[in-house]
């Protein structure tokens, strides 16, 4: 009989030894259907436009935006989230053309949906695309955001949001009681299967220069946004934030940024039992962007993504999401 041995009765490298057993013994995979697409669109002119703050990232054309969208319906990808960047004669203080059932979005998503139905489209609800002063709500003469005149205005957006065909609505607003205010108003109207996906847990973050670029509110905006959206000290505060979204109806709730607020994303995993999605937002695709000098992209984007998964997020919204795809089919990567 060979003799006991003391050391090592369990080798934890045995699950790690080939590729195969690896994709045995993985606890979390990265799949197309995670990744939600954000994509610009412009009105008025042709051509699909390059954005400087956001390399790769383009404000598309009603026509390229058609053949972005097969490319991503192509790669498996299941939802894109629309961001208008609106013509500056069409913005105003009170950001009325948000509410323009003729306006950009409505027409964007009537395009996508009559071209695309299976394709899951989502808008998002705030003003700043629309203000001449960049804030997502109404201001008053001191330029503070008002909170409770500002949801008058979001109902009506997501209403014309709604009636226009968006599958889900996703208010990043952050303005106090604006879920109840929506669904109560997507209710009466008739509109009982449109998802709120709320922002819930919007941090006030610096990675979101790149983004107000793209949508042209960052020449816009007076002052920042740190009297209604989060400071990033707080944990607590994001489960209060989170559970008065899910009472008020809230279908999915979204943390953002992502991958640096991971605690946030894996504590409302374990706490809320409603979906948890991610948004690896434009600071965060411009830093592994620029890092690609010094690193290897795909590696480092996947494990990114990777972590936001691991982290509880059942979808991440991500500029990188064609890309993602791309790599995870690349069989020499993963
Ligand atoms: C605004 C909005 C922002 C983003 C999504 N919706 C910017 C902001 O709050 O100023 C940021 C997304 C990104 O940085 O990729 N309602």
């Amino acid at each position: 009989m060979i003799p006991p041995r003391r050391f090592p009765r369990s080798r934890l490298r045995r699950l790690r030894v080939s590729k195969a057993v690896r994709a045995l013994s993985a606890e979390h995979h990265l799949a197309a259907h995670d990744f939600i697409y954000p994509v610009f669109v412009h009105g008025g002119r042709q051509a699909q436009e390059e954005i400087a703050a956001l390399p790769a990232v383009c404000r598309h054309s009603q026509s390229s935006l058609l053949h972005i969208a097969e490319q991503a319906i192509t790669a498996g990808i299941k939802a894109l989230a629309l961001f208008p960047a609106i013509a500056t004669e069409q913005k105003t203080d009170d950001g009325r053309e948000a509410y323009n059932e003729d306006g950009l979005v409505p027409q964007t998503v009537q395009l996508l949906k009559k071209n695309f139905p299976e394709l899951a489209v989502i808008t998002d609800v705030a003003l700043d695309p629309y203000t001449t002063h960049g804030q997502d709500g109404i201001i008053d003469a001191d330029g503070y955001v008002l909170n409770d005149a500002t949801l008058a205005v979001l109902q009506k957006q997501a209403l014309c949001q709604a009636a226009a065909g968006a599958d889900m609505v996703a208010p990043s607003d952050m303005m106090d009681g604006r879920i109840a205010v929506l669904r109560d108003a997507l209710e009466e109207q008739g509109f009982v299967n449109t998802i709120i996906l709320s922002y819930a847990v919007k941090y006030a973050s610096h990675f979101y220069q790149p983004f107000r670029a793209a949508v042209g509110s960052a020449e816009m905006l007076k002052g920042d946004k740190r009297n209604y959206q989060m400071q990033s000290a707080n944990r607590a505060e994001a489960l209060h934030e989170a559970s008065m979204d899910v009472s008020e109806g809230a279908d999915i709730l979204l943390v953002k940024p992502a991958g640096l607020y991971l605690d946030v994303i894996a504590a409302l995993a374990t706490t809320c039992h409603l979906p948890i999605y991610a948004y690896q937002v434009s600071g965060e695709y411009v830093m592994l962007k620029n890092a690609a000098r010094f690193l290897s992209e795909p590696h480092c984007v996947l494990e990114a993504l990777l972590a936001i998964k691991r982290a509880g997020a059942s979808a991440i919204f991500t500029y990188y999401a064609l890309d993602a795809v791309q790599w995870l089919r690349d069989e020499g990567l993963v």
